[in-house]
């Protein structure tokens, strides 16, 4: 495509260089934002204007979601392209970058090439909200707080139990991140005097919550045992029923991808104590093991989801 013909862009701060996370809430503010496009409304750069990444902060990204050969990453909002492209040369990812600016989706197809990695990393001129991100295993962002609160539903709903996550600066409304980490970056500072950023990451929880009916050793207290399990994104808490004896209650369990972990209160041989059940969530179906000080109640389990 010859880059004359594309689309005039009217972006108040069009390719302005900010460093931080203040600073990209104050340019999104302003809502001098939308693209003009010949003979049509103009596209709204609703996720904030365009802020590159720098290149230390795009190392932490990639590292935080421990990215390999086998993952598709996508960045909603890509920019120059720079995390897609980075994921291709570095780990061989495929990706998909989109962004609602057709000339930063031009440059970022032609770094891709240039990098040599046009053939696992493709860029689209595409609004986030149009952007199926149901295949990604790895999702990056630096977008605007409002935005990442839009997403968060809709994320939660189309990624697969166990994608990744990982955010620039900006963290959900009430998904609080699994990890998050900041560091120094100078450069920020030169543009406005913050020299940190936070790289943020979350693994999307499986759904565990509901109720489900146990399969443990017989003498463990838990055979057959119904458990309710409440959860509230990547954190369990519950109650546990079994079929003789008082229903306990328990918390600070967790999910992590397809993985639940949690620990509940069990009186086996006439003794009482906690056994810990770690297992995968497959469906309907969790399978796992109990480790219990009570040696009766240690072994394997299966739960049924009944609700
Ligand atoms: C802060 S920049 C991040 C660029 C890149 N992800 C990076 O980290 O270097 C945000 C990008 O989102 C794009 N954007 C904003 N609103 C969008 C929307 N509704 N749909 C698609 N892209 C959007 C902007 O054009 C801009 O390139």
């Amino acid at each position: 495509m010859n880059r004359a013909s594309l689309p005039r862009i009217a972006v108040r701060s069009r390719r302005r260089w900010l460093g931080s996370a203040a600073a990209l809430c104050a340019v999104g503010a302003s809502r001098g934002v939308a693209i003009a496009q010949p003979g049509s409304a103009p596209l709204e750069r609703t996720g904030g204007p365009y802020v590159p990444t720098p290149w230390p902060v795009v190392d932490h990204m990639l590292r935080m979601a421990n990215i390999e050969a086998r993952d598709v990453v996508m960045d909603l909002g890509c920019g120059d392209g720079r995390l897609v492209i980075e994921a291709a040369k570095r780990h061989g990812a495929r990706g998909l970058g989109i962004d609602i600016d057709p000339e930063l989706v031009h440059l970022a197809t032609a770094g891709a090439a240039r990098e040599k990695v046009g053939h696992l990393a493709r860029f689209e001129v595409r609004d986030i909200f149009a952007t199926d991100v149901s295949e990604a295993t790895v999702l990056t962002l630096y977008l605007l707080p409002e935005m990442m609160a839009r997403l968060q539903p809709r994320l939660l709903s189309m990624l697969r139990p166990g994608a990744r996550i990982v955010s620039h600066d900006y963290m959900f409304r009430e998904w609080r991140p699994d990890t998050q980490f900041s560091f120094d970056v100078p450069e920020k500072k030169a543009i406005n005097g913050v020299p940190s950023a936070t790289v943020l990451l979350w693994v999307v929880p499986a759904r565990a919550g509901g109720r489900w009916r146990l399969s443990a050793p017989a003498g463990s207290g838990l055979d057959r045992a119904e458990l309710d399990l409440r959860q509230s994104f990547q954190w369990l808490s519950g109650q546990v029923r079994p079929v003789r004896g008082v229903a306990g209650e328990f918390d600070g369990g967790t999910v992590r991808g397809v993985e639940v972990r949690f620990s509940v209160p069990v009186e086996s041989a006439g003794r009482r104590g906690r056994a810990i059940l770690s297992g995968r969530v497959e469906g309907d179906r969790i399978e796992g093991r109990i480790e219990s000080a009570l040696s009766a109640a240690a072994g394997r389990f299966e739960a049924q989801r009944l609700a």
